[in-house]
């Protein structure tokens, strides 16, 4: 099934009383109008436009490869459509129209909607929604056959009208060479001085073509975000979504209400996932992992078997079977390689710390390169940053690094070599060495016992 999409992205969104265009608050990590994209790209279209205006700037860095049309007025979803008559000149077959602010729709809803208007040979075909409060939708007027006749705006309802709780949800699926055909005879006789979208259903009738609705059985799926206290019912409800899909498939999490999966995230089988804990971005995670509590993950790969206790992780590969925290702070370009370990308090960046190597207490290891088996006492520091630039570590295979040894980088430690704990290491440790920077320890007899008979009491 081939179809187009146009996304309506241009509005401000003036009741989150925010600097960032409505359509770019995030639910889960997610940016609305990528949400929005992705159900349509997961329907099948296979041509997207989205109509930007307000920050049309922000709004379109967020969608790269996605072809974008200004209308730089808002006068109207009506007008909106208008405004992408360029872009989707020579469209036909099915064009879908969904708003940018409502992130919970789903991928089967939009295939559901193409395949009923074709099956039934509608020129349009709409969601539309059984809700107990319709206050602020447009409302849904059938005729006596139960065929839809009108679309009509709250502000421009009768009483009689205003009490159907049958509302337009503002997605649709229209023939688009029929539409297109008529969009210019919309008018801005109504209530708002807009071009409304809605009124075309209304035109349609009046030439006799058949217009169709498909009754949504799950109406949070077509709540759309103006206020930011939907913002958060939103993240809710896509955050049951997205658990329950990883809980089906074999990932056990303790409170479920207490974790934030970003949907785009992959979770294995056999995954624990404890309260707190936040996976967003590109992360992958694989089976038999167990992340949490009070942990955050973005971008970052979790090989099979590895354990990540309350840590912050961002850009990082964790290898398999390696063990993270508590406390630890992974930064970007961290690889943990298998049965690594980046322990209590642990702070690392830029850095690969080698199969079975660890770095279990109290560290900061910055631009270093730590081969296999390895052990670094605890407190140890590279010295990376010698107020100007940058410099690596370097640590061989087997070598063992003192408590509260300072690595003064560039420094390289050769394989098996060992610090004597407490040393300030500036020069290259041949292999096998023992380096250690320390003066000579003192023992004065009875030195104790004099100082106290000096106490005055
Ligand atoms: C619209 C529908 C209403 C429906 C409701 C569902 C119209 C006239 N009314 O009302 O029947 O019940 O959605 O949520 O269509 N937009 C533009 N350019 C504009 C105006 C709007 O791009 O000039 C975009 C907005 O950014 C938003 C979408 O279109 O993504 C819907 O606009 P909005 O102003 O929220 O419409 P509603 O008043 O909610
Ligand atoms: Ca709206």
């Amino acid at each position: 099934m081939s179809a187009t999409a146009l996304i309506l992205a241009a509005g401000e969104g003036t009741r989150m009383y925010s600097e960032t265009p409505k359509v770019a608050h995030r639910v889960l990590g997610v940016p609305m109008i990528q949400l929005v994209v992705q159900t349509a790209q997961e329907a099948g279209c296979d041509h997207i436009v989205a109509i930007t205006g307000h920050r049309a700037d922000v709004v379109e860095a967020l969608i790269p490869g996605v072809e974008c049309a200004r209308q730089d007025q808002q006068l109207g979803t009506g007008h909106a459509v208008m405004c992408a008559r360029e872009a989707l000149a020579g469209a036909s077959g099915s064009l879908v129209v969904l708003s940018g602010d409502t992130p919970l729709m789903t991928s089967q809803t939009i295939s559901g909607l193409i395949a009923l208007r074709e099956s039934s040979g509608s020129v349009a075909t709409l969601l539309t929604a059984h809700v107990p409060d319709p206050a602020g939708y447009g409302r849904i007027v059938r005729g006596r056959d139960g065929q839809v006749e009108a679309i009509v705006e709250e502000k421009d309802c009768s009483p009689e009208q205003r009490s159907i709780r049958e509302v337009n949800t503002g997605t649709y699926c229209f023939d688009a060479a029929v539409l297109f055909a008529h969009l210019d005879r919309l008018t801005t006789a109504n209530a708002q001085g807009e071009y409304y979208l809605t009124d075309i259903v209304a035109l349609f009738n009046s030439e006799g073509m058949t217009v169709s609705a498909m009754v949504t059985d799950d109406p949070l799926e077509t709540l759309g975000v103006n206020t930011r206290v939907q913002l958060a019912e939103a993240t809710k409800v896509l955050q049951a979504r997205v658990n329950r899909r990883h809980l089906l498939a074999g990932v056990t999490m303790t409170d479920p209400q207490l974790v934030w999966i970003s949907p785009q995230v992959s979770v294995g089988r056999d995954v624990e996932i404890l309260p707190m804990t936040f996976l967003t971005g590109e992360t992958t995670v694989a089976d038999g992992v167990v992340l949490g509590p009070n942990t955050r993950i973005s971008d970052s790969q979790i090989a099979r078997g590895a354990v990540v206790d309350s840590s912050v992780l961002v850009s990082v590969v964790v290898g398999p079977d390696a063990t993270v925290g508590p406390s630890a702070y992974l930064r970007p370009g961290t690889v943990l390689e298998a049965r690594a370990k980046a322990g209590t308090s642990v702070e690392i960046k830029n850095s690969i710390v080698g199969e079975g190597s660890k770095v279990p207490h109290l560290s900061y290891i910055g631009d270093a390169t730590i081969g296999r088996g390895v052990n670094v006492g605890a407190g140890t520091i590279t010295c990376n940053y010698d107020g100007v630039s940058k410099h690596p570590t370097v640590i061989g295979d087997g070598a063992f690094i003192g408590s509260d040894t300072m690595l003064v980088a560039p420094v390289t430690i050769g394989e098996g070599a060992i610090t004597g704990a407490g040393s300030a290491i500036t020069h290259d440790v041949p292999p096998g060495a023992l380096a250690i920077e320390r003066s000579e320890q003192r023992a004065i007899e009875g030195w104790a016992a004099r100082r106290r008979a000096t106490r005055e009491d």
